[in-house]
């Protein structure tokens, strides 16, 4: 089997890889290597048949930024309607900035501060996904002191394996995530009585990058059966939180289609009544944006060459971090008959754990080539860091013809700029520099 991507919006033309319209080696020659190509078009489209798939529904779309929150990318699901999820002072102030209606922001996340708190009701946001005990109280009395009143939601734990790598599960008793369900009723009933606070109803998201329905079918009838309870007992609970998880295609999975994914939903929650939210992240943009990186060096190493590329795990952590396979491509078409063979595909960084690929079918390679890693549009970027003081790659997107540089690439004497050195050390340099 040879690596593919998964996205229409990207493929060769006249032997060319583009995005859109746009070679990407014409974009490697203005923005330089690496960087990170994602596809307005593609953006559109996932959103798009996400809420075709829910039609008829009373869902709202709440873009999950930590997917990818560059501002561009908020801002072309913004136009097309979406909400926000968001998990952070931060990523609440990018979905307000991207033109994001405070009405449509969801707060979730476990440790959510007082000053984050604040920030939110005063933005008069949607709601806020409590995750403790201890987190209804703070929020009780942060909404008291600024004279507000917050809608909550309780973010219940159903005890559910969503059977997805283990640092992406969420859902299971164990995890740090959410308020046990055993314990939804109590917890419901105190934010009830506690002043200033407006529970509006409930949440869940057990994990990220799911295959299979079974989990949300299951876990789904959990929700619907506390949102029963919670009614029998005289309680409200209008709105609920679905939250994410769709998985995606990176080398040959099955991906989770929207239609059986929303046919779950329509069979398990859809006659309650309930307003419905949703947080999907990685389904709207990751097979819509890929790392596009250099080729350095190839070198023999034991058995198998290994192809040493200018893109690192600070740029895509991904593979270091999960083991995750992303395809990779060239940019020029290979040739046909061009035999393939078992390669590793490493970055410069001084550490084993940045590689790509171990043992991968791969056409040859050459220095100076052009090479992308599919599926980078989710949890790329915004998982990069500077390590090794590599700065962060630059974000491109595309529109046809169009293309713009959504996050340029900052300098390194923008990198140390942000740092200082106090005048009690007494540095060489500095020492000869003062004498
Ligand atoms: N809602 C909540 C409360 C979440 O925690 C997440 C993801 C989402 C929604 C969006 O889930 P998605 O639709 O993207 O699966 N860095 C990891 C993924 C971490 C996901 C964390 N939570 C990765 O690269 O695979």
């Amino acid at each position: 089997m040879t690596d593919q991507l998964s996205s229409p919006e990207f493929r060769y033309v006249g032997g060319k890889l583009h995005a859109e319209e746009i070679p990407l080696d014409s974009l490697a020659d203005s923005v330089g290597t690496p960087f990170f190509c994602y596809s307005h078009a593609g953006l559109i489209r996932n959103y798009k048949s996400f809420t075709d798939a829910l039609a008829g529904l009373p869902a709202t779309v709440c873009y999950a930024l930590k997917a990818n929150s560059n501002q561009a990318v908020i801002s072309a699901f913004a136009a097309l309607g979406a909400g926000a999820d968001v998990v952070s002072g931060g990523e609440l102030r990018r979905a307000l900035e991207a033109g994001v209606p405070p009405d449509k922001i969801v707060f979730s996340g476990v440790g959510k501060t007082r000053e984050e708190i604040t920030q939110a009701l005063r933005a008069g946001i949607m709601q806020m996904n409590v995750e403790s005990e201890a987190e209804l109280d703070i929020i009780s009395s942060v909404a008291g002191e600024l004279g507000l009143t917050a809608r909550i939601s309780l973010r219940v734990n159903p005890d559910v394996d969503a059977r997805t790598h283990r640092k992406i599960s969420t859902g299971r008793r164990q995890d740090k995530f959410g308020i046990g369900i055993d314990r939804i009723g109590m917890v419901y009933a105190r934010a009830e009585a506690l002043p200033h606070l407006e529970p509006v109803g409930l949440a869940m998201h057990i994990g990220s990058q799911l295959l299979t329905v079974e989990p949300y079918r299951t876990a789904f009838q959990k929700m619907a059966a506390q949102v029963a309870a919670l009614r029998a007992v005289g309680m409200t609970a209008t709105r609920l939180d679905l939250g994410g998880g769709v998985g995606i295609t990176y080398k040959d999975e099955t991906p989770l289609l929207f239609q059986d994914y929303a046919a779950v939903v329509r069979e398990t929650v859809g006659d309650l009544g309930c307003d419905l939210v949703f947080e999907p992240g990685r389904s709207m943009v990751g097979n819509a944006g890929v790392l596009v990186s250099r080729v350095l060096y190839v070198k023999q190493a034991g058995a198998r060459p290994i192809v040493i590329v200018d893109a690192a795990m600070n740029d895509l952590a991904r593979p270091a971090m999960y083991d995750a396979y992303h395809a990779i491509i060239p940019v020029s078409e290979p040739q046909n008959g061009l035999s393939h063979a078992l390669v590793d595909v490493v970055g410069p960084i001084c550490e084993s754990g940045d590689t790509f690929a171990v043992s991968r079918n791969l056409p040859p390679f050459k220095p100076g080539e052009l090479v992308v890693f599919g599926s980078a549009g989710a949890y790329g970027a915004v998982m990069s860091s500077a390590y090794n003081s590599r700065p962060l790659a630059p974000e491109v997107l595309v529109s046809g013809a169009r293309s713009a540089v959504v996050r340029a690439r900052p300098s390194i004497e923008d990198l140390i700029r942000q740092e200082s050195i106090p005048d009690w050390i007494q540095a060489p340099e500095r020492v000869r520099g003062a004498a």
